[in-house]
């Protein structure tokens, strides 16, 4: 099945299209809702976007004019990072939904474990606080999935051991050279997905002549073979681009990695961690 049509299950049961088109830093107006309009034409059914983002008012009305059905289209909002108590995090979503207007969201997650500003601070308790609001959230079926993001191996043992939904997905950042191989295998040991934001590590794999090499013997991009080594790994992409024709060949990436070539790209240090 096409990487875009197919799903990956999550472990409630949820079917979560196997690429997400990832909207971090493209400005709310034209150019959210030109993208990911234009990501809708090409196929994608999975938008990734956040509060932090700023454009979720874009992304819903892009989604609304498409006249795809909503429940063909799976939408992924988040928390931001600086919420870390319940009320916070009922009005975060009551916001979110509301920019977004949309209906029920997908998948909501915990943006990350600390504040941006307090990057390794100890919020346990506060993510603990935030993610019973969640758990609520999503017995009332406002959400039909929870998870978190930017969460490495002891900030999901804390939520483990203290609340009652284990987390259906993890979002971290996840490209070639950057593969975060213990919070990987926890989370898939776990049945929790992993999502990789920033698969071209921003751009800056693009230039790299190992991934090149490799790219040429398949006739494919640098941003394709990045994009298919994460589906590989049973991790989802989350590609961003604004110009339609790389939109399109990010999508566009069914074809199979040998083992060989997976093991150089394993092997690879792309200088960014
Ligand atoms: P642009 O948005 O101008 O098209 P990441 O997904 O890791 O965050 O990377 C996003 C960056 O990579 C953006 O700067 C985007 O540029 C660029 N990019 C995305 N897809 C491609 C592609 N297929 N070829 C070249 N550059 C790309």
């Amino acid at each position: 099945m096409p990487a875009l049509t197919d799903t990956f299950t999550l472990s409630n049961g949820v079917a979560i299209p196997k690429i997400g088109f990832g909207t971090w830093q493209i400005p709310d107006g034209p150019e959210t809702y030109d993208s990911v309009r234009t990501a809708l034409e090409a196929g994608y059914r999975h938008i990734d976007t956040a509060r932090a983002y700023g454009n979720e008012e874009s992304v819903g009305r892009a989604v609304r004019d498409s006249g795809i059905p909503r429940e063909e289209i799976f939408i992924t909002t988040k928390c931001p990072a600086e919420v870390k108590d319940a009320d916070g995090a009922r009005h975060a979503f009551e916001r979110s939904t509301a920019l977004l207007d949309l209906g029920p969201i997908d998948l909501y997650l915990i943006h990350a474990p600390w504040p941006w500003n307090a990057i390794g601070s100890d919020h346990r308790a506060g993510n603990i606080e935030v993610w019973k609001v969640f758990e609520e959230l999503y017995e009332q079926g406002r959400t039909r999935a929870i998870g978190v993001s930017n969460f490495e191996v002891a900030d999901l043992e804390s939520l483990l051991e203290a609340t009652e939904v284990v987390p259906h997905a993890n979002q971290i950042r996840w490209f070639v050279g950057n593969t975060q191989p213990e919070t990987t295998s926890f989370c898939q040991e776990r049945d929790i997905l992993v999502e990789g934001y920033s698969p071209l590590a921003t751009g800056r794999l693009l230039d790299n002549e190992d991934i090149a090499r490799i790219a040429e013997k398949y006739g494919k991009s640098v941003a394709q073979v990045s994009i298919r080594y994460l589906l590989q790994h049973d991790v989802l992409p989350l590609p961003k681009s604004t110009t339609p024709e790389r939109i399109r060949q990010n999508a566009d990436v069914d074809f199979e990695l040998s083992p060989e070539d997976m093991a150089t790209l394993d092997g690879l240090d792309a200088g960014d961690r």
